[in-house]
């Protein structure tokens, strides 16, 4: 799956013509060093209604419109892959009226952009325990699921009701699963089999992390597939984030020199 992944990212990363604004353009989508795949914390909603004396929620609403935004600016740049931390396991502590607007958000988004997004050949996947998400939300997210499950281009994971811990727990208790039923056994564990019954099987592990509003921490997302993912933190609260500070976040990644433990 990984390796077909791959090989469509470089089929179709170079038939996309469109460029970032060259004044802060990362390297064409073909130069080694491209993200597979850019992860994002979508952080600082609130501190924007905030500063402009708005309910939090209208905060939120903002931050949707920059989703789309970046959603189009990874498909002209042909990034095969993005992940938006869109509602985390532990956002539930929130007040019930901002965990409704929240939940409601989905369906107003996918309802006013499925169809571009299917014409954008964009695959929308989602990651997290959506099955104790409210059932309205249920219905967009299989909703969402079935338009786009045949298409081949980006893909992007929208992480509801996401926790990283959560993550791996699941994929070990899979794994216990087989083990049980006699198709595993322990001995054989390791790393690629857990990477493989995590919610992004399949997928390449993020290549860069972004999180705005200049908190400065994980949060539980990703942990385990963001081991060796880049990190770019910016002071930029979400419904500010244009794809200009997209566009210098992956600029300043491809500055960076991975070496994954190594010493090249
Ligand atoms: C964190 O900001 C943001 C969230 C918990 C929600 C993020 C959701 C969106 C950007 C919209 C999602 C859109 C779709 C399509 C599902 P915060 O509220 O914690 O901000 P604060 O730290 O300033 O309070």
């Amino acid at each position: 799956m990984l390796e077909w992944f791959l090989g469509r990212w470089r089929a179709t990363s170079r038939k996309i013509p469109a460029s970032p604004p060259a004044s802060v353009s990362p390297l064409a989508p073909e130069t080694p060093g491209w993200p597979a795949h850019v992860a994002i914390i979508m952080d600082g909603n609130g501190r924007w209604a905030n500063q402009r004396g708005l309910p939090r929620v209208a905060g939120h609403r903002a931050g949707m419109t920059r989703v789309r935004e970046v959603i189009q600016a990874c498909h002209e740049w042909g990034i095969p892959c993005l992940t938006l931390f869109a509602f985390s396991t532990e956002n539930w502590k929130r007040p019930p009226h901002e965990v409704e607007f929240l939940m409601r958000l989905p369906e107003e988004f996918f309802r006013s952009e499925i169809d571009e997004l299917v014409e954008r050949d964009v695959r929308v996947r989602f990651i997290g325990d959506t099955h104790r998400l409210p059932p309205h939300t249920q219905a967009i997210v299989s909703r969402t699921l079935e338009r786009t499950q045949g298409n081949r281009g980006l893909v992007v994971n929208f992480a509801l009701n996401y926790g990283g811990r959560a993550d791996i727990v699941e994929a070990v208790k899979a794994y216990a699963a087989e083990v049980a039923a006699g198709h595993a056994n322990w001995d054989e564990l390791n790393e690629e089999r857990i990477g493989q019954r995590l919610s992004t099987a399949g997928l390449p592990d993020p290549d860069l992390v972004i999180r705005t509003s200049g908190e400065l921490r994980l949060s539980n997302f990703l942990i385990w597939q963001a081991a060796y993912a880049e990190l770019w933190f910016t002071d930029v609260l979400w419904p500010d984030f244009t794809r200009e500070h997209l566009a210098q976040a992956i600029a300043d990644y491809q500055r960076r020199k991975r070496r994954f433990g190594g010493i090249k």
